[in-house]
């Protein structure tokens, strides 16, 4: 497995040269480490942490002070890999210097090294802002989940000419603006081509068609954790939450039937020793 460090210009030269990008959301180090040595290019906290991990019905309500908690968590356990940190709805929708502030405390708090925010056009002045400051933006079009209720909920974006079109010039906006890379949710495979194709920076699809110039999942999805719904576009490479389920019915059989803790498990002293510490006991408990 690689081992050099990921970095913007990595992606960039990725693109050229045509080679796939690999990114996965992690939001805990020792996911983090996992998916680090598993070899994926790119990590990014997701504000999808909220619903995921901390149990939100969406990721509205999550706070800049979690998404920080879980940013730095995940920096602890990455070598390689470029870390992004998900900036959180109203985090960089009320002023420009908010916008900056918060995304300042992504890469000083968090360690993160990218930040990513949700929107099109009407977000390309935050994003050349944050990117004149010094602070690498990925940008996000297509099904924005933080919007989602104004996009008509969870479906398809872009199927017809005027809102394809649109997404289109969103993200020629987000290239203008000094975005490094794009994240592409949800669009007709062919829109996800024909953008990918159309953009010299790296477009990330997640339920955007085989073309793109990289590919998205979330960690929990792709490991087949997460219970419920699952969208057409997510494929499960394990089933891990039936292991980790099976596991722990296993440890509480094996604690009901006293197999568990077995020998190999316990700390053991010698006849002698345990002897001399029985005396002690009973003589401390006799009161002599
Ligand atoms: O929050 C998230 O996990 C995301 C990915 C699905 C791209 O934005």
């Amino acid at each position: 497995m690689k081992t050099k460090k990921i970095e913007l210009s990595t992606l960039a030269e990725m693109k050229r040269q045509g080679t796939a990008i690999t990114m996965v959301t992690a939001y805990d180090a020792p996911t983090a480490r996992l998916v680090d040595e598993a070899g994926v290019d790119t990590v990014l906290v997701g504000d999808s942490v909220a619903n995921v991990v901390l149990g939100y019905a969406d990721t509205v309500a999550i706070s800049m002070e979690e998404m920080l908690h879980h940013t730095r968590a995940v920096s602890r356990g990455l070598t390689r890999a470029l870390l992004i940190g998900d900036m959180p709805f109203m985090s960089y929708n009320v002023t420009v210097e908010q916008a900056i502030e918060n995304a300042g405390r992504f890469m000083k708090e968090g360690r993160a090294q990218a930040v990513k925010l949700e929107g099109g056009g009407w977000v390309a002045d935050t994003a050349a802002a944050m990117v004149k400051a010094g602070i690498p933006v990925v940008g996000h079009l297509g099904l924005t989940p933080q919007t989602a209720g104004m996009l008509g909920g969870y479906r398809v974006q872009g199927k017809d000419a005027q809102s394809a079109r649109q997404i289109f010039d969103d993200a020629l906006a987000l290239q203008a603006a000094g975005a490094f890379a794009l994240v592409l949710e949800c669009v007709p495979d062919r829109l996800g081509e024909l953008i990918s194709k159309r953009l010299e920076i790296p477009v990330i699809g997640i339920g955007a068609g085989a073309n793109t110039d990289g590919q998205v999942l979330v960690f929990h999805d792709l490991v087949g954790i997460k219970a419920g719904f699952s969208p057409k576009f997510v494929k499960q490479y394990a089933q891990a939450g039936q292991i980790l389920q099976d596991a722990v019915a296993d440890f509480c059989a094996e604690v009901r039937q006293r197999t568990f803790p077995a020998e190999e498990h316990s700390f053991r002293i010698a006849d002698d020793q345990f002897a001399a510490l029985e005396a002690a006991l009973n003589k401390n408990t006799s009161g002599s």
